[in-house]
């Protein structure tokens, strides 16, 4: 079984970091295939606490190569910094590869980012600002530039002024906007391109090869399936693929050669930025899971908006995704909860949902079906087993699983690699 991928269930920030950091101590590669820097993963470990935001959370392990695949749109200068974070702790980024093939956030991506936010008033989605959407509208529009482009000064200079041509126009003539200096973005990353030209290699054949040799292969995923183009709660998605389907798409691998396809979801629901989430708690109870989990933005700080376990969406997310297997995390924040509950359908009127509808101005009007399930109340964090978990524990654990669809393979009870219950081995 050597390729698995790690992928987000609900809304994103579900604990992916945390669930490849353990993981990655069995693997040989772990390859990252989508988003950007939009994605925070909060990994920690003997060596501290770090928040991820291109750079796969398998960098930990010394043996371990690590890969940001040609799905990814790579900010130079996020990268760069995360390159010297890692340094600075003394982690090795020797084994550090990028796709000559990855898309490059450009200047006029962010500032795009934030005035088309700004023109969508009420409507906007809350991204993160970080140019990732209209980075990845240029790739689809072909006037994207990539890496390799920016390898070849001479070459990324005529493609450059074409583009920033096209963008300088939108910018001054649609948005009344300063327009950007050919000279001076064009320096910029050049002087980028030299900082960035050791760890360009063509990661699809390392990852091949790695596969043809039998070598444990971690997919790291991010954001979650919920926030996925075509499956999220459009318009209020990502501006990517996020789930199975990007997984080849990402790596230049068959999706022959994925085994397996962990999806981690919380055992409550959160969701930052806009859109529909039947299942937010707007009350005490809702205030009460953010603070005690400290549902906080990893990337922007922004309060999460927390929720009950939302079945619907993961039942939708499980069977999208061809799920192999769950991993539950943040288990421990339900420790202090009398009762809790879980949504099992959504209705409208008179009309049960089974799945989230596609239509979005019928998916705000879900009201969340809910049953109601005894707490355990006393704290999990120290168990390291499902049997010695307390049975009202093992009963949601079993709940979650029928909701889902799928088996849970582990069971997190707290932010550290330990605070783990192992249930199905993974590789
Ligand atoms: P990601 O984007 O999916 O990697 O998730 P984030 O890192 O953005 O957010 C998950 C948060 O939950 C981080 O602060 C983690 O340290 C924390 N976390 C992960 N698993 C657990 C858990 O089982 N219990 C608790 N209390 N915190 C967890
Ligand atoms: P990880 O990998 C949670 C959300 C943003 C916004 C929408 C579009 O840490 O789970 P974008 O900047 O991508 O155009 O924003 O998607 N979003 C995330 N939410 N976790 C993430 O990543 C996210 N990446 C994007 O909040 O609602
Ligand atoms: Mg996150």
């Amino acid at each position: 079984m050597p390729a698995i991928a790690v992928i987000g269930g609900q809304w994103g920030d579900e604990g992916k970091g945390k669930v490849v950091d353990l993981l990655a101590e069995q693997a040989n590669v772990v390859a990252r295939f989508s988003g950007g820097n939009n994605a925070g993963h909060t990994v920690i470990n003997q060596l501290g606490e770090f928040r991820m935001h291109l750079i796969p959370s398998g960098i930990f392990y010394p043996r371990c190569t690590c890969l940001i695949g040609n799905g990814v749109v790579i900010d130079p200068a996020a990268f760069l910094e995360e390159v010297e974070n890692l340094k600075k702790h003394s982690i090795s980024v020797s084994n550090l590869f990028i796709s000559d093939r990855a898309h490059v956030i450009m200047p006029y991506h962010i500032i795009l980012d934030g005035l088309e936010e700004k023109s969508r008033g009420k409507g906007a989605i809350g991204t993160t600002l970080k140019g990732i959407g209209p980075a990845f509208v240029d790739k689809i529009a072909r006037m994207g530039i990539r890496i390799c482009d920016l390898l070849d000064k001479e070459n990324f200079r005529k493609r450059l002024s074409v583009v920033l041509e096209h963008k300088n126009n939108i910018l001054v003539k649609l948005y009344g906007a300063a327009p950007l200096a050919l000279d001076e973005v064009y320096q910029k990353y050049c002087k980028y391109a030299e900082q960035l030209s050791p760890f360009v290699r063509e990661t699809d054949v390392l990852l091949r090869d790695a596969l043809k040799r039998g070598e444990k292969v971690l997919l790291e995923g991010a954001q979650g399936t919920m926030l996925d183009l075509d499956f999220g709660t459009y318009p209020y998605v990502t501006s990517a693929a996020v789930g199975a389907t990007s997984l080849s798409m990402g790596l230049g691998i068959g999706s022959m050669k994925i085994n397996g396809i962990i999806a981690v979801f919380k055992a409550y629901t959160t969701r930052v930025g806009g859109g529909s989430f039947p299942t937010e708690l707007l009350d005490e109870c809702g205030s009460l899971i953010r603070e005690r989990a400290h549902e906080y933005g990893t990337t922007t700080g922004r309060p999460r908006r927390c929720g009950w376990f939302d079945g619907v969406a993961a039942r939708f997310s499980s069977e999208i995704n061809g799920l192999t297997s769950a991993a539950i995390t943040r288990f421990d924040i339900l420790d202090n909860f009398p009762t809790i509950k879980v949504c099992t359908a959504y209705k409208v009127g008179r009309t049960t949902y089974h799945r989230p509808p596609a239509n979005p101005a019928l998916l705000e009007k879900c009201q969340p079906v809910y049953e109601e399930l005894l707490g355990w109340e006393c704290p999990t964090s120290d168990i390291r087993s499902l049997k010695k978990l307390p049975p009202q524990a093992q009963a949601y654990v079993k709940k979650l699983e029928e909701l889902i669809g799928c088996p849970v393979s582990l069971v997190s009870v707290g932010p550290a690699r330990e605070q783990t219950i192992m249930v199905r081995p993974i590789f």
